[in-house]
């Protein structure tokens, strides 16, 4: 056996994939053949939910139908058992940790569940990509000691969320901008989470379980859980005028700065511009621009120092934040959007599968002597 090791499968190919392209020279990331700045410009979330399930963009009819049957009442709405579950849960549970159990949960009330057929998982796909923002906007509610919201069928996605997370209606803005993240985090190749999604389904497992391994690994701060670590920075510095001598501080100590830094990206991740962009807009119409100013600080002082580059999570969180989204539901936010990703990749898998079974190069003892318990 080669005992050829990348530590963290660094530029390891595990697979062939149709779904997403990175060029991480040129700073380009592709849906299908389709450049996210395109889709950012002129798409929404349900169309690029489409656009991964399905290899190509819908018509008209087709895109009515899917958007349909994603605000559907009846598909975004939790089981009242679901929601019965959430209240035994500890207040002080993270939202992370209740997606987490909340996604396994609504597996036993699949009817699908247990049919790992391309239909089957499609429908299960529209399901849970119509119910995770139920999961998380009512966990809000309830930890807060409210009633949940019920689901608005006439709002998208995007708009359906804000709204059930505050009970009142987004601003446009608000709207835009949430459409916009959920466009930027769909996919992101073989990314930690949808690696873990893939090598569950492989083993025949369903969409759920796979889902609730993604989500698993997407909790971790060097993986989506950066997002909230980027805005407990934010407010340990609070004020724009002390941002760069902590920022300076930071790197002396040799501190690892949230927000910065890609296994694949050489350059800034190219989801950072629109996310900056939309930060400012937004925390400009709410004259909040301090997140902003102090995360342009930050990451003018990271890249001239150590030449590492703003990536997704830098300004994903300062937009959330003047939406009045609390810091700890913003990796359950990204986990709504990748949603999508997840399900095209257990499709893609399911459509050619191989157990994924790697080794690992032995570095122990291969033949110590048994040692009877009463003679240690
Ligand atoms: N802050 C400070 N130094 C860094 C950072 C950072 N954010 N990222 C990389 N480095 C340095 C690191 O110290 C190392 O330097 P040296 O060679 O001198 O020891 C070098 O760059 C290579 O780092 P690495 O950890 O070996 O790189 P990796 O490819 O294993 O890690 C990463 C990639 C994203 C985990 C890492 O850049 C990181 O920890 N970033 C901060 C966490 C973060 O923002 N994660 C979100 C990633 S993008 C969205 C997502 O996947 O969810």
């Amino acid at each position: 056996m080669s005992t050829v090791t990348k530590a963290g499968l660094e530029d390891v190919v595990v697979s062939t994939s149709d779904i997403c392209f990175i060029d991480g020279r040129e700073g380009r990331l592709v849906y299908r053949g389709y450049d996210v700045d395109d889709l950012v410009a002129h798409s929404s979330f349900e169309e690029v939910a489409y656009l991964l399930w399905y290899g190509a963009l819908p018509t008209r009819k087709e895109l009515d139908a899917h958007v349909k049957a994603l605000s559907a009442s009846a598909t975004r709405r939790l089981p009242p058992k679901v929601i019965a579950l959430l209240r035994t849960l500890p207040r002080r549970s993270t939202p992370m940790e209740v997606l987490r159990t909340g996604v396994s949960a609504l597996s036993a009330f699949d009817p699908d569940a247990a049919d790992n057929s391309r239909e089957a998982t499609l429908r299960k796909a529209v399901r849970l990509t119509a119910q995770m923002p139920t999961l998380v906007a009512a966990w809000e509610r309830l930890r807060r000691g409210k009633p949940p919201v019920a689901p608005n069928p006439r709002l998208g996605l995007a708009a359906n969320f804000l709204y059930m997370m505050t009970g009142k209606k987004p601003t446009d803005l608000a709207t835009q901008t949430f459409d916009t993240a959920l466009i930027l985090h769909a996919d992101h190749e073989f990314n930690a989470s949808t690696f873990a999604a893939r090598v569950t389904a492989a083993t025949l497992s369903d969409l759920h379980s796979a889902v609730t391994s993604a989500i698993g690994a997407l909790k971790g701060p060097l993986h989506g859980g950066a997002n909230e670590q980027v805005m407990l920075m934010v407010e340990q510095i609070k004020d724009p005028a002390r941002a760069e001598a902590w920022i300076r501080k930071a790197l002396a100590d040799k501190a690892r700065v949230m927000g910065f830094g890609h296994r694949v990206y050489r350059v800034e991740d190219p989801r950072a511009k629109h996310l900056r962009r939309l930060a400012t807009e937004l925390g400009e119409q709410a004259g909040n621009t301090a997140y902003v100013q102090i995360l342009n600080t930050v990451a003018k002082v990271v890249t001239e120092d150590k030449h590492i580059y703003p990536n997704v999570d830098l300004y994903s969180g300062a937009a959330y934040a003047v939406m009045g989204i609390s810091t700890d539901q913003f990796t359950p936010i990204f986990a709504i959007s990748r949603v999508a990703g997840w399900a095209a990749h257990v499709l893609e898998q399911h459509g050619n599968n191989r157990l994924i079974r790697p080794r690992a190069e032995y570095t122990g003892a291969t033949r110590a002597s048994y040692v009877p318990v009463a003679q240690r």
